[in-house]
């Protein structure tokens, strides 16, 4: 039976191009997931947006002496175009600017108020007397008090992933002005964590299907125990506090970003008229959630967001959080600040999607950090994507169409070899669709790309190029054989490398997309027409790596 699947994807903050950390960290693996969830029938929503509010949208803006407004539409449209570029198959990718997303987070911010969830009380916080302003989150920065890293900031400590609020901080300092802050008091409504968890940690501790780490660390916070955290900021970018009074306040950020997915579902049924559709995946006990996320993002979907939701009451809690770990570029990690990034405009301008998705996913961070170079690239370009699939693919193919007329031949001299690589095939499109959905994406595309080594090995066992003098029927079964196997391979790399597996597919002479075509072992049709394929990689030569290092600045 068709299940329903909710692919949620971390909303980007709309104040900077998207790097390759965040292609590996999140929206790469929420792909090839989506992807392999429609193919196999399921009913999937892959939804996130750009993240327009918080102060890492101010701090841009103001910096650069512009409007946050116009900060964030440049950005969400800078997205909007790198999507389809590097094959990122959102069903709806809005933003949290939307008038929609406000009326949903009001109503979730009024029903947890009525049930005192959330209650108004005052804080002391951070003010810098030179800017005159309270200093939220992103605008002041000291010492993590758990772990001691210097670079804490007013809302998470980045280092330890912990949560904070910013009279934590030790040795505080206002990032404008490096200003000692002065504490203030101010009113501002409060998330009852504390209350909720109990209830969290009996529902976490059940989720052991949960990567270790994620697991580990949201069962780490919830037996040290959570605080009430300020839902409410002294800032004027961002979604308004619905209460009077607070008409000078708005809702923290993340507050607001976490009810995306909820918001970003109705927005898709509204749009596509189906107002009512979005209760289908959050109402439903068998409906499932997955959330993509980088490891800094943890708390906020294993702890935060879930606690709203069961003050909320009525709607489904994660199913799934499998965060990855950091990618790091030539062994440091990545920052905007520092220009250490290697920008996805700038790799699309130069290179191919599919090549980089390879590299990624074979190389995803998934349970540790994982690090990018430009070498290693290279290499698997050449090596492995070039050398082994578009090699096989591309030798069988034009072999086929110079001596059996452009068409499939038939199978008439099987041997125990072909059953052989054909059973091997089979067995692979399982256990790579059992990995993607166990969300172990470098095992999945680890088993693919060995059975096109185990393809190309039958192929020199059985070399049709010396036996079609002398035996063309079984030359004809060999190819046939190994059509068969490519025809399952560009399945298997289908949720990988869409654009390639595509062009297989066409090659292959079929005309309906490979999208619509399931995820099964089908053989080619004896007869069928194959096409004139052009090669699916190109050759990358030992000078991208210098020239790439050089603009890094490696
Ligand atoms: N904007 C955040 C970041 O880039 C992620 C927000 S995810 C959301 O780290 F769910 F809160 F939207
Ligand atoms: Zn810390």
């Amino acid at each position: 039976m068709s299940e329903k699947i909710l692919v949620c994807v971390a909303w980007p903050y709309a104040n900077g191009p998207l790097h390759l950390g965040q292609i590996a960290g999140a929206y790469l693996p929420a792909d090839i997931f989506a992807r392999y969830q429609r193919l196999i029938g399921n009913e999937v929503l892959m939804v996130s947006g750009s993240d327009q509010h918080g102060t890492p949208i101010t701090v841009r803006a103001e910096q650069e002496g512009r409007k946050p407004q116009d900060v964030v539409d440049q950005f969400h449209n800078n997205f909007l175009e790198s999507w389809p570029q590097i094959g990122i198959s959102f069903d709806i990718f809005t933003n949290t600017g939307t008038e929609n997303h406000t009326r949903t987070a009001h109503e979730i911010f009024l029903k947890l108020l009525q049930e005192d969830s959330i209650y108004k009380g005052s804080m002391t916080l951070l003010y810098c007397p030179t800017d005159r302003r309270f200093l939220p989150d992103r605008y002041v920065e000291g010492k993590c008090p758990y772990c001691g890293f210097d670079g804490a900031r007013g809302d998470q400590c980045d280092n330890c992933g912990r949560p904070l609020n910013a009279i934590e901080l030790l040795e505080p300092r206002c990032r404008i002005d490096g200003t000692t802050p002065e504490l203030r008091e101010s009113e501002h409504y409060f998330l009852r964590l504390s209350a909720l968890n109990d209830r969290l940690r009996d529902w976490a501790s059940e989720q052991e299907h949960w990567r270790k780490n994620v697991y580990n660390f949201t069962l780490g916070l919830l037996n040290e125990g959570l605080h009430d955290r300020a839902i409410t900021r002294d800032i004027d970018w961002g979604v308004s506090v619905p209460v009077s009074g607070f008409e000078d306040k708005r809702i923290y950020v993340w507050f607001e970003a976490v009810i995306g997915y909820l918001s970003a579902t109705k927005e898709w049924g509204q749009r596509n008229g189906k107002p009512k559709l979005w209760r289908e995946f959050w109402e439903k006990p068998d409906a499932k959630s997955y959330y993509f996320i980088g490891k800094d993002n943890i708390a906020f979907h294993t702890v935060i967001w879930p606690a709203m939701l069961m003050a909320y009451g009525g709607l489904d809690l994660p199913t799934d959080v499998p965060a990855n770990q950091y990618l790091t570029m030539s062994g440091a990690k990545a920052s905007t600040s520092r220009n250490w990034a290697v920008w996805l405009n700038d790799y699309l301008s130069r290179y191919d999607p599919d090549p980089l998705r390879y590299y990624l996913s074979a190389n995803m961070p998934e349970t540790s950090d994982a690090d990018f170079t430009w070498a290693e690239f290279v290499r698997r370009n050449n090596d492995e994507l070039l050398a082994t699939w578009g090699n096989l693919l591309h030798r069988v193919l034009t072999f086929t169409n110079r001596h059996f007329d452009g068409r499939v031949p038939a199978p008439t001299k099987p041997m125990p070899a072909d059953d052989q690589i054909l059973a091997q095939a089979e067995e692979t499109l399982q256990v790579v669709g059992e990995h993607i959905a166990l969300c172990h994406f470098r095992a999945g595309i680890d088993a693919a790309m060995a059975l096109a080594r185990e393809a190309n090995r039958y192929l020199e066992e059985n070399a049709p190029w010396r036996s079609i003098n002398e035996d063309k029927e079984r030359t004809g079964t060999v190819l046939h054989t190994a059509l068969s196997v490519i025809n399952v391979l560009k399945v298997a790399f289908y949720p990988y490398l869409p654009f390639t597996s595509q062009q297989a597919h066409a090659y292959l002479g079929y005309g309906v997309p490979l999208q619509e075509s399931g995820w099964s072992a089908v053989k080619p049709e004896s007869g069928q027409s194959l096409r004139e394929p052009q090669p699916l990689f190109k050759k990358l030569e030992a000078e991208v790596v210098e020239e790439e290092e050089r603009r890094l600045g490696v």
